[in-house]
């Protein structure tokens, strides 16, 4: 068990009915809830971080605590770190151990999202670890206010544009735009583009992630598992999750060593969200 390579969940799943989950991570209660909910539902999972997980712990102490969890876990674990706006930071990430990283050049001109990915590729290779490019970009809002208007579509991925950039750059995972989303928004997507998910897929026999999972409906989740997309991910409900759980017990709880009593009480109830979302997105099948 224990610590893999993303690549090794996400080509098992391509063609499985169900999803790995992604779940971000920040700090040492949140890596664990996540872990301990793969455990208890027998489902390999994805611990991923981002920019709050470095900000908060710092970039090697963030990577020893996710490689230390997973090495340990009962489960197949894949550690992986999300976009931040540093190339150096994942790079830094790479020397510290990581097997895969996220970069999104989205935002940036094709030619210099290429030149970035294949520069970064190019180092994680000769380092044994993978990249996961980001293509078509995806507006964040994480209340969802100036969401209302929005064009779900608007920077779907283009599958000649997908072509060039994947011959280009040699990465190893493909995050399109679908038509989804980050964060949390009041005007739900009332569909994802899976037929371009499939094609890409087949077309280029790389693994495809779908970004933006919080707010996605249950029903579209569903199709989601029985496209080719391998993966989902999730972190603005988690952080709401977390949020909400501290804020109620702040306000009950007082004393010597309530600190700690409210991070477990937190720490638990995010494990049983987590295991609910494991459940759904089937991930347990992975091992049948
Ligand atoms: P949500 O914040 O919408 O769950 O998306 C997470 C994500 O896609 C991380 O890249």
């Amino acid at each position: 068990m224990a610590l893999v390579k993303i690549s090794e969940l996400l080509k098992k799943a391509q063609t499985g009915d169900f999803l790995i989950g992604a779940f971000e991570c920040w700090n040492y209660e949140s890596a664990i809830a996540i872990i301990s909910a793969a455990e208890a539902t027998k489902s390999p999972v994805v611990l991923f971080t981002g920019g709050p997980g470095v900000k908060l712990l710092g970039i090697r102490n963030l990577v020893r605590m996710m490689l230390d969890l997973a090495e340990n876990a009962e489960v197949k674990v894949a550690c992986h770190l999300e976009s931040v706006d540093d190339i150096g930071v994942l790079l830094q990430a790479i020397k510290y151990g990581l097997k895969s990283v996220i970069y999104d050049g989205s935002e940036l001109l094709l030619e210099e999202n290429i030149k970035n990915t294949k520069n970064l590729v190019s180092a994680a290779h000769s380092e044994g670890a993978e990249v996961e490019a980001q293509l078509g970009s995806m507006p964040f809002s994480e209340s969802g206010v100036g969401y209302e208007n929005i064009d779900f579509f608007k920077h779907k991925t283009k599958v000649e544009e997908a072509q060039y950039f994947i011959s280009r750059t040699g990465i190893d995972v493909l995050a399109p735009n679908l038509g989804n989303v980050h964060g949390l928004y009041k005007q739900k997507i009332q569909n994802l583009d899976l037929d371009l998910a499939n094609s890409l897929a087949e077309q280029f026999g790389l693994p495809i992630t779908l970004h933006g999972g919080t707010g996605i409906p249950d029903e579209i989740i569903e199709e989601a598992k029985k496209s080719k997309i391998s993966m989902m991910y999730l972190a603005t409900s988690i952080f709401e999750n977390f949020r909400i759980c501290t804020k109620l017990n702040i306000d009950t709880k007082s004393g010597y060593g309530s600190t700690s009593d409210i991070a477990a009480l937190c720490r638990d109830n995010l494990k049983t969200y987590i295991m609910g979302k494991l459940n759904f997105l089937g991930s347990y099948k992975f091992e049948t």
